[in-house]
Formats: structure tokens, sequence, C-alpha cells
């Protein structure tokens, strides 16, 4: 059957409507292989859209021809020339050094970390400290009974030594109690005159509450020599406590430790209620920072050092109280929670 002989105007909106068609496939098109198959799909040799047109240009009128083949071959261009031009920017994507992203747009923060207040605090003792001639010291936290407590003239039944505050490992050895222990590794190793500062964690079966952990460090500080009198112990603690705190009140109490004698505790007036009272120094307006005393004869005779001619004076401070004053935190226990939100809050 012959096939009918189309009309000219119907062959032209065939023939735009498909260029219509044409265009947003090709500037779609996200890939060089997208956008060969958009150049198959329309101007295929065999099988393109465009194709069957060119045969009806063959079969029309010779009036129609003319105009046919003209409106055809310039579709037909500008079908060619829109895939050429958008292979070029596919081309210019691809290869462009432009970064792909928008630097305009704002940065997501960085958690960068900060120090723990307790570092920080423990840094600002040493520094003080350090002025005044005091070197830095460490000792292990797995210690013998010896070191932890014999050495320091604890008697064989002090209830410390229970297993109930004890933490006790296999083999015999504890986790220490207090940063004694390395007073007696000092002295051992150095002869007077010794001046050092021992920072270190500490271990206790304490539960925690609002000013007990059962890890939570210390400093211990001892300071050997000839003539060493508890004028020194208070002068220098007192001159800590005004460089440390600013004008904070101290006060000293008499106490008892075995490795001292006599034995005092310094509290420094609350910097969380200025003195008037309130949960984290238990309504009394002070609180209670360290424990100190001369060195007991028995320990530097432990330490093998001549008791006749050296004395002593040592503390042991809890920087974590100390931090809770500085940062005013009023429960201890958030010092060691590890929770960032607090943590980060008060660290540089
Ligand atoms: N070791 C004592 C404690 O943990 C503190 C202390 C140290 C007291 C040095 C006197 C001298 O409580």
């Amino acid at each position: 059957m012959p096939e009918s002989i189309p009309s000219l105007s119907q062959f032209l909106d065939e023939l735009s409507a498909i260029e219509r068609e044409a265009a947003p496939e090709i500037a779609a098109a996200r890939s060089a292989d997208a956008l060969e198959a958009v150049r198959v799909r329309y101007v295929g040799r065999k099988s393109g859209r465009l194709s069957p047109l060119s045969g009806m240009v063959a079969r029309m009128s010779a009036t129609d021809r003319p105009a046919a083949g003209q409106a055809f071959n310039a579709a037909h261009t500008r079908v060619q020339e829109q895939l050429a031009a958008h292979a070029a920017r596919i081309q210019a994507a691809a290869t462009s050094s432009a970064p792909a992203v928008d630097l305009t747009m704002p940065g997501r923060a960085v958690w960068r970390g900060a120090r723990h207040p307790v570092t920080i605090v423990i840094d600002e003792i040493a520094d003080i400290f350090r002025e005044l001639g005091f070197t830095i010291a460490l000792g292990p936290e797995a210690e013998s009974e010896w070191y932890n407590f014999t050495a320091l003239n604890f008697p064989p039944d002090h209830p410390a030594l229970d297993m109930h505050d004890t933490l006790y490992l296999d083999g015999g050895a504890l986790l220490r109690t207090h940063t004694s222990p390395v007073q007696i590794r000092t002295l051992q190793r150095y002869p007077p005159p010794v001046r050092v500062l021992v920072p270190g964690n500490v271990y206790r079966r304490d539960v925690f509450d609002a000013s007990h952990a059962p890890m939570f460090a210390q400093i211990e500080g001892l300071a050997v020599d000839e003539g060493v009198s508890f004028v020194d112990l208070k002068a220098t603690l007192t001159h800590f406590a005004r460089r440390f705190f600013g004008s904070a009140t101290t006060r000293f109490r008499p106490s008892f430790f075995p490795f001292t004698e006599p034995s005092a505790e310094m509290d420094v007036e609350c910097q969380i209620c200025r003195g008037s009272g309130c949960a984290t120094c238990k309504m009394v307006g002070w609180v209670e920072i360290l424990g100190c005393g001369m060195v007991h004869p028995s320990v530097l005779e432990s330490a093998g050092l001549d008791a006749e001619r050296y004395t002593g004076w040592a503390f042991g401070m809890g920087p974590g109280r100390v931090a809770q004053q500085r940062y005013n935190i009023p429960i201890l226990r958030e010092l060691y929670d590890g929770d960032v939100r607090v943590l980060g809050a008060l660290g540089q």
C-alpha cells in the first residue's frame, strides 16, 4: 500500500514537536554515556526519532519538498549543535579544577577537646611549687603493702589496711590509697635536701558522693633537710593558698596521720558559698584541701635516713577538691564522670 503524502504543515508540526522534546533531555544528561543515549534516540541513523522524517521529505510533493528539506536540515543541525554544546559542558565539569564544594558555606564546628580541669589545677599547683624549688616525682599506682603502709608507720592493725578501704590486687599488691609511698621511694633514691611534688591517682573503696570517689587525684609534697620545721610547712602552704586562691582565707586544724607528727589539715574558706555554708562544704563554710605534718622520725628511718640529723614536712592535697573550689563544681563526681559537656565547658 502506497504511503500517503504528508502535508507540509503536518510535517513541520511533527518536526518541531520532536525538537522540543529533545532539548530538555539533552540538558538533563549528566554524563557522556547518558548524552550518547539521547543522541541515538533522536538523531541515530536507523532508529532515531528524526530519521523517519527524512524519508517523508522524499515522498512529499515537488512544491513542498524544498521547504520541508530545509526545515528538516535546520532542525537536525540544531539538535546536533545542542548535543555538541552539552558534551562540552559535561567534559568541562569533569576536568575542571574548581572545587566541587561551596566555599561560602559555614564550616562544621570541630570538637577540639580540652584539658581536664583537674589536670589544669595540677599544672597550676606544680608551677607554684616549682618556683619554690620543688621538682616533680612519680611512683607506681600498684604498690606493695610495705611502701603504702608499713614504711609509713601504719600499725599492722590500722583500719586503713582493712579490705573495706583498700583495693588489693592478686599476688599481695594493692592499689595505692595515697601518694605518700612516693615519700619513701624518693628518700631512698635521693639524699636530702629533698623537695618533691608528686601528682598521681589513688584508689579507695569509697562510693561516689558529693565529695568522695573510688579513684581520685592526689598531690603529695615532701621537703626534707636539716633544720626544717613546722614554720616552713605553714609558711609554704599558706603562700601556696594565697597564690592559688587569691584572697582566700585558710586555717590549720590539728589532725592525725601515722606518718606525720604533729599533723594538721588545711582548710580554705569555701569559694562556692564564700564561707556562708552550702552543700559542698557541708554547711561549715570551710573545705579541707590537704593533710600535712612533720614527717614522723620512723618514716625517715624506714627510708634509711638519720632522723636525728634530718627533719621534714609533707602534705597530701586533693586537686579534685581544689578544682571544685576553683571552678565552682558542687558535685565532685562531675569531675570524674567524663561528661564532655561539663569538662569541655570548664577546661581550656
Ligand atoms: N596521705 C594522706 C592522705 O591520703 C595525706 C597526707 C600526706 C597527710 C602527707 C600528711 C602528710 O590522707
